[in-house]
């Protein structure tokens, strides 16, 4: 206690020094190829307003990935955006006398970002994906700093939609105040936990202080604080003549915090660790006399990692399957324009899924991204890189790798390594080179390469030919070998793995649209769509309508149901997890539809693109959310013209039993059975049946569609009547019913709340067909943002007020002002004049 008291009274002289100063530099113009300059806000996406046109990125190529020989035109690819080109960004920084050294931290800048101080040049990157940093210390003295970013995007660069601009912050760090010219690295700062038990915590520290002077010595403080800012325990270090520094400190139960925290997904608390600079001076009455003249800090979180062929993944000493899901770095309207509030919202639906993990796929992750996932509890595999040496598409990354490669691994580990959520890193996905002995060499490169700036995470990657991928090498070599795809594989690929373990490091994509159902309900590969195959039909996308059904069993040439990668996940013990493609739609790739028109996002999503739950999320919910139950029932029961038709009822739940009625009619009971042992999606078996359908979802396959009422009486495994769902036949559309994902924003003119529309009959009961035009106004605090109703195929703008419901529902995005009061959204459905508001307070 009194240690504590000593340095409470120690930190109290920090204020009186100068230290660095950081600046979040905003405000910015932008021209688009040479056109007009206009005043824009980063985090910003030039494209996301469109118009979409399938002229932006039209392409005749083959994807190799998806197994294509041949060329064949393909639209919307990339989105169908206008991302394709150069844009120019520009602000001024007016820069306070006295600072001796100066940097810009960029986030992440689509792409090829070349950045002039001054009209010199001062600094470029390649990857659009990574932060880097420019040395702006040659123009300080200048007082004024002429930022210009010029920015350049070409064709068939990418495999999805990139974004473009400055879609990320930028900040402007000023350390070594007036005479000091030493300054502690942010990127050199690395702490990590050693070892934890309920009783003790050992953390290591180090840094790098940057112009080390021997003639000058400083030391280093490392103090932890609670996640209240309350101090725990300091420890000093001193600075080698490289200017590193290293110091461990252990910190006890109950002698110096009554019980040890340990970060997980489900407890997720955060210490702080201070990093400071200082000069011993003259020891004073209290014994102590420091001048602090830098300082940093980190949220951390006391948590261990280990993987092993006894324990499979463990956090903590605890082993558990990871629960994943991929995300791609766009978000639905906004694009890839960053936003914290949207980062929050999607961990918040994910989480209540039960997923506990999230891949960044196919890329470095961002700042805001990794402090929600640290403080909301959502374990990451960063990723790297969709391709090395050899391009999966014509200029892609391909271009860089040799010369880059090794930096923007060093970016993203440095940048990152202090976030608690971080389980694993990626070197990279489906890289072509994984057949050769070269392609073994440059894993294990990468990967040492992480290990020398991390020893405490294991490293993988996802990697889709298993069988060359294991005959190289290349599968062995990882510290934890990711396949994606190809389960009915894994029983093989486990046999020739020495690590004894194997991750599911992409699955499923399973492909469905939210609110469509398709009849007859038949298991769907998709290969009608795919020139490569032999059941093309050139003639299928005739008769197409650019969705996919949401029984759940579409799926992809390449892919599979998620009811088979559960069964591998639940009867392989040998198996450490699962990240499914993908947790939300994402703009570009619309496979099955690549070469359907129009089409513009995926169909992979458990969520469609405004984030909305699609059946499926209630599918992983069942297995995943082990907190709370879930009953779903699907589809909707508002068929007119469809009665006495055969309409399968499933049900999604984690009971085991369940009684059907339609209007109070048993269709029976049905239980999960947990005898299917066999996986469906199999190309190399030669028979193979749907039963582990069963395993995993109620099915009713005959039921015959009357209106009224659906009613599913779950049971227990004691054959107790639980919970019952009822759906209901819908009247015509009558009102409109929003839900906001929160009521409260903070006045700062970038919190966003995001407003479910849907179109009801009088009774509130969704009307599943309701496709009414709807216009949107906010008013007050607040402005409009963006819309989306989920609809792949949908080329009305995300920025204009104005959309169509699609299967009844959609998501305006409402944006925060920076003066306190309450914004209101309106939202009108002129042709049945029906208006409906919702207030949203904005407070300071
Ligand atoms: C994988 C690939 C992903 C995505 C997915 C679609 O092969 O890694 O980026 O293309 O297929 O199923």
């Amino acid at each position: 206690m009194k240690l504590k008291l000593l340095f409470a009274a120690l930190l109290c002289t920090i204020g009186s020094w100068a230290q660095r100063q950081e600046y979040n530099l905003k405000e910015w113009r932008f021209s688009h190829n040479g056109e007009s300059w206009e005043k824009v806000t980063i985090p910003h996406d030039w494209a996301i307003a469109g118009p979409f046109d399938k002229k932006w990125d039209l392409q005749k190529v083959a994807i190799e990935q998806n197994g294509e020989t041949e060329a064949t035109e393909k639209s919307g690819r990339s989105g169908a955006l206008p991302w394709i080109g150069e844009g120019v960004y520009e602000t001024v920084a007016v820069v306070p006398e006295g600072f001796n050294h100066g940097e810009l931290v960029f986030q992440g800048a689509m792409a090829e970002p070349e950045v002039y101080i001054n009209d010199k040049k001062a600094g470029e990157w390649k990857y659009g994906y990574n932060a880097f940093k420019v040395d702006v210390t040659p123009w300080l003295k200048q007082k004024q700093l002429r930022i210009r970013v010029n920015l350049r995007n070409i064709e068939e660069s990418s495999r999805w939609y990139p974004g473009a601009g400055l879609y990320r912050p930028v900040k402007l760090v000023l350390t070594a105040p007036k005479k000091r010219k030493q300054w502690i690295d942010d990127w050199s700062t690395f702490i990590s936990t050693t070892s934890l038990t309920p009783a003790s915590a050992t953390l290591t520290m180090e840094t790098k202080v940057m112009g080390y002077d021997k003639k000058k010595p400083v030391k280093v403080l490392f103090n932890l604080t609670d996640n209240n800012g309350t101090p725990i325990k300091h420890v000093t270090a001193e600075v080698a003549a490289d200017g590193t520094c290293k110091a461990t400190m252990t910190v006890t139960a109950p002698k110096d915090v009554e019980k040890i925290n340990a970060w997980t997904p489900e407890t997720p608390y955060l210490y702080r660790m201070e990093t400071m600079l200082y000069e011993e001076g003259k020891a004073t009455s209290d014994g102590r006399n420091i001048k602090i003249f830098d300082k940093i800090s980190h949220r951390i979180g006391l948590r261990t990692i280990s993987v092993s062929a006894e324990n499979g993944f463990q956090l903590n000493g605890k082993s558990r399957k990871l629960q994943g899901v991929c995300l791609h770095h766009d978000l639905g309207p906004l694009g890839a324009a960053e936003n914290r509030s949207a980062f929050i919202r999607q961990i918040r639906i994910m989480k209540d899924m039960g997923c506990d993990a999230i891949r960044t796929a196919h890329n470095m992750p961002s700042q805001w991204q990794m402090e929600i996932c640290d403080s909301m509890g959502m374990m990451v595999m960063a990723e790297s890189f969709d391709m090395w040496v050899y391009p999966k598409c014509k200029n892609g990354y391909a271009r860089f790798f040799k010369e880059w490669s090794d930096r923007d691994i060093t970016n993203l580990v440095v940048s990152h390594r202090n976030h608690p959520a971080i389980v694993m890193w990626s070197i990279g996905n489906e890289i072509p080179e994984q057949w050769s002995q070269e392609g073994k060499e440059m894993a294990q490169h990468l990967q040492e390469l992480i290990h020398s700036l991390d020893n405490t995470r294991p490293v993988t990657q996802g990697m889709d030919r298993p069988d060359d991928a294991l005959k190289s090498g290349f599968a062995q070599v990882m510290d934890v070998p990711g396949f994606n795809y190809r389960v009915h594989k894994y029983d093989n690929n486990i046999k020739q793995l020495p690590k004894g373990f194997l991750l599911g490091s992409e699955t499923a994509s399973t492909v469905s649209s939210r609110g469509v159902y398709k009849f007859p309900v038949v298991i769907d590969d998709n290969s009608r769509f795919a020139s490569y195959s032999p059941n093309y039909d050139p003639k299928a996308l005739d008769n197409a309508d650019g969705q996919c059904s949401s029984y759940d069993v579409e799926y992809c040439p390449w892919s599979n149901l998620p009811d088979d990668d559960f069964l591998m996940m639940d009867d392989r013990t040998w198996t450490i997890g699962q990240f499914v493609w993908t947790g939300f739609d994402y703009l570009g790739e619309p496979s099955p539809y690549d070469e359907y028109w129009p089409s513009r996002s995926s169909y992979f999503g458990i969520c469609d693109l405004a984030g909305l739950p699609k059946d499926r999320y209630y599918l992983y919910r069942s297995q995943w959310n082990k907190k709370e139950h879930t009953l779903h029932v699907l589809p909707h029961w508002t068929w007119t013209g469809r009665e006495g038709e055969i309409t399968p009822v499933y049900v999604y739940t984690d009971y085991p039993e369940a009684e059907l009625f339609v209007n109070g009619k048993s269709q029976g009971r049905r239980h999960k059975d947990a005898t299917a042992s066999q996986i469906l999606c199999n190309p190399d078996a030669k028979d193979t049946n749907d039963k582990v359908l069963n395993r995993y979802r109620l099915r009713w396959n005959d039921v015959r569609y009357e209106p009224g009422e659906l009613r599913v009486v779950a049971y227990d495994s004691n054959g107790t009547k639980t919970e019952e769902r009822i759906v209901r036949t819908a009247g015509s559309p009558e009102q409109l019913c929003l839900t906001a994902d929160r009521t409260t924003l903070c006045a700062n003119g970038d919190e966003l709340a995001f407003v479910t529309v849907e179109m009801t009959d009088g009774k509130g009961i969704l009307c599943p067909d309701a496709d009414d035009q709807l216009e949107f106004e906010v008013s007050g605090n607040g402005t409009f943002r963006a819309v989306c109703n989920g609809d792949a195929t949908s080329l009305e703008p995300f920025t204009q007020p104005t959309m169509r419901l699609f299967h009844g529902k959609l998501v305006v995005v409402a944006q925060a002002s920076t003066e306190p009061g309450t914004m209101t959204l309106t939202v009108s459905c002129p042709q049945r004049g029906i208006r409906k508001s919702i207030n949203i307070d904005v407070v300071k």
